[in-house]
């Protein structure tokens, strides 16, 4: 008999530590529970894969404020729709490296008027919070060093620099004041092993 999974996000600015974090939890799991998906924004299924190029490689404004929304929205859709849904309604637990809020925090900040229709859009073709959101707060600075530090030739957003990665810091603080009861925030200045273990006792909390 199945019964309906989990969908769990980790959001934060670049290089916070959440792909580490989504990737410990999705381990930690296993002895728990038999399915666990682990997955990424954007991208996470073929077609979100393709659109993905698109938005991470070449010049930071290679598109208008108002077409990348929509873009990540078209990727997100097609996660949805493939993977995030299907998985859910399988019994699965679905962790998902980036999700919605990303969009609101990093289409909001540059252009503060995106952030309505970004509410709009998901309303209406999204359509699905996670059951927890874990925002993995940090200075910017220190991720940014993390994150650079990688050189994967996907840094269309972490070119954009230390002052706009503080502004994300505070749009993630900002929405978790706004959703209280679904997004938590967890120092991400910490060993790893020690914030995976404040996440998984969190999770454990809820199935
Ligand atoms: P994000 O997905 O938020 O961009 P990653 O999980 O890819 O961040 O981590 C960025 C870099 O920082 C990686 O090199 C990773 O090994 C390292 N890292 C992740 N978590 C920690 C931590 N708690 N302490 C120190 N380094 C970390
Ligand atoms: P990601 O691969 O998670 O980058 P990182 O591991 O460096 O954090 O995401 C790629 C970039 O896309 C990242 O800079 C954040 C940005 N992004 C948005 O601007 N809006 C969104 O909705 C999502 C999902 C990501």
């Amino acid at each position: 008999m199945s019964r309906r999974g989990l969908f769990f996000s980790f959001e934060g600015i670049d290089g916070s530590g959440k792909s580490t974090q989504a990737r410990l939890l999705a381990e930690a799991l296993k002895p728990f529970w038999t399915h666990v998906t682990l997955t990424r924004e954007p991208g996470g299924s073929p077609g979100a894969e393709e659109i993905r190029r698109l938005l991470v490689e070449g010049a930071p404004n290679r598109w208008s404020p108002t077409t990348e929304l929509l873009l990540f929205n078209a990727a997100r859709r097609d996660h949805v729709e493939r993977v995030i849904r299907p998985k859910i309604a399988d019994g699965h637990i679905v962790i998902t490296d980036r999700f919605a809020d990303s969009t609101r925090v990093y289409q909001g900040a540059s252009h503060p008027e995106m952030r309505r229709l970004a509410d709009e859009l998901h309303a209406e073709v999204i359509g699905i919070e996670p059951d927890r959101t874990f925002i993995i707060d940090m200075d910017p600075a220190r991720a940014l060093a993390r994150g650079l530090a990688r050189r994967s030739g996907e840094d269309r957003f972490e070119e954009m620099g230390e002052a706009f990665q503080a502004k994300l810091r505070d749009g993630f603080r900002d929405l978790a004041q706004e959703y209280p009861t679904r997004c938590v925030v967890i120092d991400g200045d910490r060993p790893e092993d020690v914030i995976a273990g404040e996440v998984l006792a969190q999770v454990r909390a809820l199935i």
